[in-house]
């Protein structure tokens, strides 16, 4: 190519450049004018998949799209602070709603976790991402290995990793990490593990999250079937323990929720969850003793 040539097509290429960046300004503003006047009512989500079919598919699948279906017959405003929409908009603003007008509200629509029109936060997010999901969820307390009684805090290699980095790492609201082992993940895509750990070994990653969930499984299975027993055996005989022992008992149960809780089988934070079930293996085993 001669020079002149060259220069024309990199005034071609410039001009269309700018043409398609005004295209977008032009459709971006299209878009955000018609996102402003869903403002003022939070229920007008369904607005949304106009416009971001895809997303609004993907969070249909998700329990945040009928997550008022479980508290819909409560009567106490703090759940539906995390159960819907409106309630967590008043939470953010340090506020409950009143449960007695439940009939007008959603789920957790695109409206509890988007502000369209806003630049406060990145995305038009009601919140910082991470604060965002942790004014409902208690798994970040796990990541970071905190709050079990008479465990040591263990953080786990990702306390500084948000949750939406691994959750929605594609912007996917369906909230599904791309798993390594997926027999569904095509050859080519990457998943979530290798698009941080850009050693591309999907084969050990996909090793450690069967190994994760591998190891909390054997160590889980036996502590439930003795908790059952335990269980049993106290309600035939509600005096069985002593203070002690009760108290023992306790902290079992205690400790032994937050991980049942987090749902993600040792992958938030294997090391802490391994320690909580090793110190509840040694008091059941005593709790057991006792109860023979
Ligand atoms: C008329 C079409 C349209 C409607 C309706 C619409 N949007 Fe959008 N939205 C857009 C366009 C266009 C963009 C810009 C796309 C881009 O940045 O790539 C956008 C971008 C966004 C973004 C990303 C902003 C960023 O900073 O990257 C969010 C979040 C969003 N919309 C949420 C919503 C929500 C929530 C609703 C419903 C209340 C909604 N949108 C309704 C067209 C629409
Ligand atoms: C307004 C409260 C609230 C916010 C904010 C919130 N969640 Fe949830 N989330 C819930 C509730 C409630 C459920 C359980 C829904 C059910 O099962 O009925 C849930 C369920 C989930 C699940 C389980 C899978 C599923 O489809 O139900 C994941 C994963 C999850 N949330 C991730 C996140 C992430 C990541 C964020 C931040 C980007 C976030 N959540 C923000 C309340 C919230
Ligand atoms: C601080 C936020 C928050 C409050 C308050 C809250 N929930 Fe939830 N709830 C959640 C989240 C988040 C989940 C999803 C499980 C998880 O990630 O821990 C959930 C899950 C549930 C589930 C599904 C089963 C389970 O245990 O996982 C039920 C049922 C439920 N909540 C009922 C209630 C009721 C009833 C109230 C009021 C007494 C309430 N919730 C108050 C955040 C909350
Ligand atoms: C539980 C909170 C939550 C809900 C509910 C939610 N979003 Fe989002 N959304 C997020 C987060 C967090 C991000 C930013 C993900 C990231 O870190 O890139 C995001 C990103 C987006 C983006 C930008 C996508 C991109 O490629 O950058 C759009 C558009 C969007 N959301 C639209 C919607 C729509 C439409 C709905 C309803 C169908 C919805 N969101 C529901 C939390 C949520
Ligand atoms: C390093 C990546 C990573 C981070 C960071 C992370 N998670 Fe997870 N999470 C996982 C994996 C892996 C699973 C197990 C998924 C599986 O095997 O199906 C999981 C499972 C879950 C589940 C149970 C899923 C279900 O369907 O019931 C919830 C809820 C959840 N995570 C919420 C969160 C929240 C909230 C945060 C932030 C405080 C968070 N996660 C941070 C990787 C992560
Ligand atoms: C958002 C980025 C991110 C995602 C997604 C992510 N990790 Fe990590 N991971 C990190 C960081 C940061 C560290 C801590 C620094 C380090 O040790 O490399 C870490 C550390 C680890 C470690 C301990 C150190 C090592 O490299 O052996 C393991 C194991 C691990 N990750 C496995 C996984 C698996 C499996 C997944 C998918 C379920 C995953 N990670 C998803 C960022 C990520």
């Amino acid at each position: 190519m001669t020079n002149t040539a060259c220069r024309k097509t990199v005034r071609t290429v410039t001009t269309l450049a700018g043409v398609l960046a005004v295209a977008a300004i032009l459709f971006r503003i299209a878009g955000l004018a018609a996102q402003e006047k869903s403002i003022p009512d939070h229920g007008s989500f369904t607005d949304c998949q106009m416009c971001h079919a895809e997303i609004y598919k993907m969070w249909e699948t998700t329990g945040h799209s009928k997550a008022i279906a479980r508290i819909i017959n409560e009567s106490e405003a703090d759940c539906f602070s995390c159960h819907t929409a409106e309630g967590f908009a008043a939470k953010l603003e340090g506020n409950k709603v009143d449960p007695a007008k439940k009939e007008s509200f959603h789920s957790i629509t695109c409206v509890a976790c988007h502000k369209p029109g806003s630049n406060a936060n990145p995305k038009q997010l009601v919140s910082d991402s991470e604060k965002l999901c942790s004014e409902c969820h208690s798994q970040r307390a796990v990541i970071q290995g905190k709050g079990a009684k008479g465990v040591e805090d263990m953080r786990s290699p990702h306390s500084g990793v948000t949750c939406a980095s691994c959750h929605m790492s594609r912007a996917n609201h369906d909230l599904k990490l791309l798993l390594p082992n997926d027999p569904g993940l095509p050859e080519d895509r990457t998943d979530t593990c290798v698009g941080c750990h850009k050693d591309n070994s999907r084969k050990i990653r996909s090793k450690q999250l069967t190994d994760w969930h591998e190891f909390y499984r054997e160590a889980m299975d036996p502590i439930e079937a003795d908790m059952a027993e335990i269980s049993a055996a106290i309600k035939a005989k509600p005096d069985l323990l002593n203070a002690n022992l009760k108290a023992k008992l306790d902290t079992v149960r205690f400790n032994l929720s937050i991980i049942q809780k987090d749902g993600s089988r040792g992958a938030h934070n294997l090391d802490f969850a391994l320690e909580i079930m090793a110190m509840a293996s040694k008091d059941i085993r005593e709790i057991k003793a006792a109860i023979k």
